[in-house]
C-alpha cells in the first residue's frame, strides 16, 4: 500500500489549468504506463475488496466509464470475480437500469446492464477520482436497482476539498491519495 502511495505521488503528473482555467487536472497516465506502479496501485486497490484474512468478500467489480474501466477490471482479475461496466448513456445493447445526477453544468446518465448484477451480490466499486462523488452516488444507485449491495468504493485519489462524503454518505471509501 505505501508502495503504491509513493509510486502514486512521484508518477500523477499535475497539469494546471486543464480542462479549464483554475483546475489542477491529475494525470494518472504516467502510472499507469510504469508495470511496478500499475501493479501496486491495483493490488491496493483490490485490497477493499479483502478482508483482514485476504480473504475475498465481494461477488462483483463495477466500473464506471472510462478511467474506472483502466482500473476496475484488473482489480476484478486480481480477486477471481466478474467485472461489470457502468457506461455513460446509450451504450449499452440490452435493458438497462438508468441513473442521471447532477454535474457541476448540467446533467450526466450512467446504466448498467439489469441482468449483469444478481440480486444479493456484494459490489465493489472502482474509479480513479472521488470528486463531488456524483458518479459514486448514482452508481450506487444503479447496484441497488439490480438488487445488488455496495459494499464500498476504492479510488486512487479523493478530492476533499469537494467534500465527496456530503454524497457519498455512509458508504466505505478505500483512497490511496486525499487531497
Ligand atoms: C471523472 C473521474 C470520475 C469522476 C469523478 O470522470 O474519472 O469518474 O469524474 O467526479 P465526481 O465525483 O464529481 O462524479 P469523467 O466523468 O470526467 O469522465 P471519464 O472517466 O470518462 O474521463
Ligand atoms: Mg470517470
Amino acid at each position: 500500500r505505501r508502495t503504491a502511495q509513493e509510486a502514486l505521488e512521484r508518477l500523477t503528473v499535475d497539469v494546471p489549468d486543464w480542462p479549464q482555467e483554475g483546475v489542477t487536472f491529475k494525470d494518472i497516465t504516467p502510472v499507469l504506463a510504469d508495470h511496478h506502479a500499475f501493479s501496486a496501485i491495483i493490488t491496493a486497490l483490490a485490497a477493499a475488496g479483502r478482508d483482514d484474512h485476504g480473504n475475498v468478500v465481494v461477488d462483483k467489480v463495477v466500473g464506471m466509464e472510462a478511467r474506472g474501466f483502466i482500473l476496475a477490471a484488473p482489480v476484478a482479475l486480481a480477486l477471481g470475480i466478474g467485472f461489470v461496466p457502468i457506461r455513460k448513456a446509450g451504450k449499452l445493447p440490452r435493458e438497462t437500469h438508468a441513473v442521471s445526477y447532477a454535474l457541476e453544468y448540467g446533467e450526466a446518465t450512467l446504466e448498467v446492464h439489469r441482468d449483469a448484477i444478481d440480486a444479493g451480490d456484494r459490489v465493489l466499486m472502482v474509479d480513479d477520482v472521488l470528486a463531488t462523488g456524483g458518479t459514486v452516488a448514482a452508481t450506487q444507485e444503479l447496484i441497488e436497482a439490480c438488487g445488488g449491495t455496495a459494499t464500498g468504493v476504492a479510488v486512487l485519489m479523493e478530492l476533499g476539498f469537494l467534500d465527496p462524503r456530503s454524497r457519498t454518505g455512509d458508504l466505505p471509501v478505500s483512497t490511496l491519495l486525499t487531497i
